[in-house]
């Protein structure tokens, strides 16, 4: 069975919420068992240094991410499951692309675009602040997408950009030095409709730039504390509630059954207390959460089996990575010198054969012929002939007259058959150049023996 790849990056600036898991983390454990589903999930720590200089949180996110997933369920024996920072490959192959990533293209990433416009705005300098880090953070995402060849691309809507910027990248890649073959898969971004970004304490979005976050793996004290900061509307106990308009309800909608569901809207109908329906949510969060939070600090506490984890995920990656980047370096040149000795052979041999003359008729009816080099730069064009077997002949004859007459004039020169010019050269920049040209003429009319 062909397996599709799925791959996706966790950022790891800061500690897992519910919006997280509810978002990302739990669709991506449940697509990781499918049998048709080849998973890759990685940390971005050094998509993380992008935005963080602080190395003590930096650390301790890697820790409580890793932990995090791994607590709610990820069976690294079927995903492939490592720190970016672990495969050498990626900021190799990182490399590679920004040769061919085009400036243009990352202008416009809404990333940068955005630090740009925010600069402006405030009448300093466009580029204050930003580093080339954040410019190119695009083509290091690239990096890890093509690096394992992956098709599916699971990310929130503000990261669609950047893998359309990473099929740009890797298809420019291929067409440079693919010679026909697709060195890279074309990847794809998935943004799962039916996970619902979850509303936050306040009904915004959930998120850490908000601060209204219910975090994912803390005390049942703390969660309880956070549940209670949930914002409801002030109708009292005993009046009838709006769920459509309540965030409690959405919240507790993303963790229930139908059924619970169904049930919870009308006690809420029927007036229960805005106290009472947080105890509802926070007993069901308090269920679901609870084993995972135990796997959780179990985890948490032997940071150093964590590590081991991590390395065998690095090392199954890595044999992926390996063999993959050696091809790349060899399709961009950096080929070990014991091939190319070979290599630069062939090439020579071919260079002599492919100076090629070729014939054509111009646009007026005439017959006119080239001799072109081997990089298909033209090195003289013929007079026009009223017949193309007249052509063919003084063509002919080029390739057999024992000395070639070829004379110097203005910034070029002039072949001569019978003390006629029969072709004549494009203009050089030099005098240097011209004896090259010239050079080259007589090596590729040169009688073959
Ligand atoms: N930039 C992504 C984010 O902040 C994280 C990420 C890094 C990623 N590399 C990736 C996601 C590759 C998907 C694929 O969300």
């Amino acid at each position: 069975m062909t397996k599709t790849r799925i791959l996706t990056g966790i950022t790891t600036t800061g500690t897992p919420h519910l919006g997280n898991y509810a978002g990302a983390i739990r669709p991506a454990i449940v697509a990781s068992r499918r049998s048709d589903v080849d998973s890759f999930y990685f940390l971005a720590d050094y998509h993380a240094l992008i935005k963080c200089d602080d190395p003590a949180r930096i650390q301790r996110s890697r820790l409580e991410i890793a932990a995090t997933w791994l607590a709610c369920g990820l069976d690294v024996d079927k995903a492939t499951f490592y720190r970016q920072s672990d495969i050498p490959e990626i900021p190799e192959l990182c490399w590679l692309l920004t040769c061919v990533a085009g400036k243009g293209l990352l202008n416009r990433a809404h990333a940068y675009k955005a630090s740009v416009d925010k600069n402006v705005e405030q009448g300093e300098d466009p580029d204050a602040g930003v580093t080339m880090g954040l410019f190119s953070y695009p083509v290091l995402m690239a990096a890890d997408i093509l690096m394992f060849n992956a098709q599916k691309i699971p990310v929130g809507r503000d990261q669609v950009q950047h893998v359309e910027m990473a099929r740009d990248i890797g298809q420019r890649f291929n067409h440079l030095f693919g010679k026909g073959k697709e060195l890279f898969a074309m990847p794809e971004a998935v943004i799962e409709e039916e996970v619902a970004t979850l509303p936050g304490l306040d009904g915004r979005k959930m998120s850490k730039s908000y601060d209204n976050t219910i975090p994912l793996f803390s005390s049942s004290k703390q969660l309880k504390e956070a549940i209670a900061r949930i914002v409801t509307d002030s109708r009292l106990p005993g009046e009838p509630k709006d769920t459509d308009g309540s965030h409690l309800f959405t919240l507790y909608q993303a963790f229930s059954t139908q059924e619970q569901q169904r049930a919870f809207r009308e006690e809420l109908h029927g007036g229960l207390a805005w106290g009472e329906a947080k105890n509802r949510l926070f007993e069901l969060l308090d269920a679901e959460l609870g084993e995972a939070r135990e796997r959780y600090a179990a985890l948490i506490a032997r940071p150093a089996d964590l590590e081991d984890i991590l390395l065998a995920g690095a090392a199954k990656a890595r044999r992926i990575a390996t063999p993959f980047l050696g091809e790349l370096r060899e399709a961009v040149g950096l080929r070990s010198f014991r091939e190319q000795v070979q290599v630069a052979g062939e090439t020579k041999k071919k260079a002599v054969k492919s100076a090629r003359l070729v014939s054509f008729r111009d646009d007026d009816g005439s017959f006119r012929f080239r001799l072109l080099d081997a990089a298909g730069e033209q090195l003289f064009l013929s007079r026009a002939f009223s017949d193309g077997k007249a052509a063919g002949q003084a063509s002919k004859r080029l390739q057999s007259v024992e000395e070639l007459d070829i004379r110097q004039q203005d910034s070029g020169f002039a072949v001569y058959l019978d003390g006629e010019v029969v072709a004549e050269s494009p203009a050089f920049a030099d005098a240097a150049a011209i004896q090259v040209a010239i050079a080259s003429v007589c090596e590729a009319l040169k009688p073959q023996e």
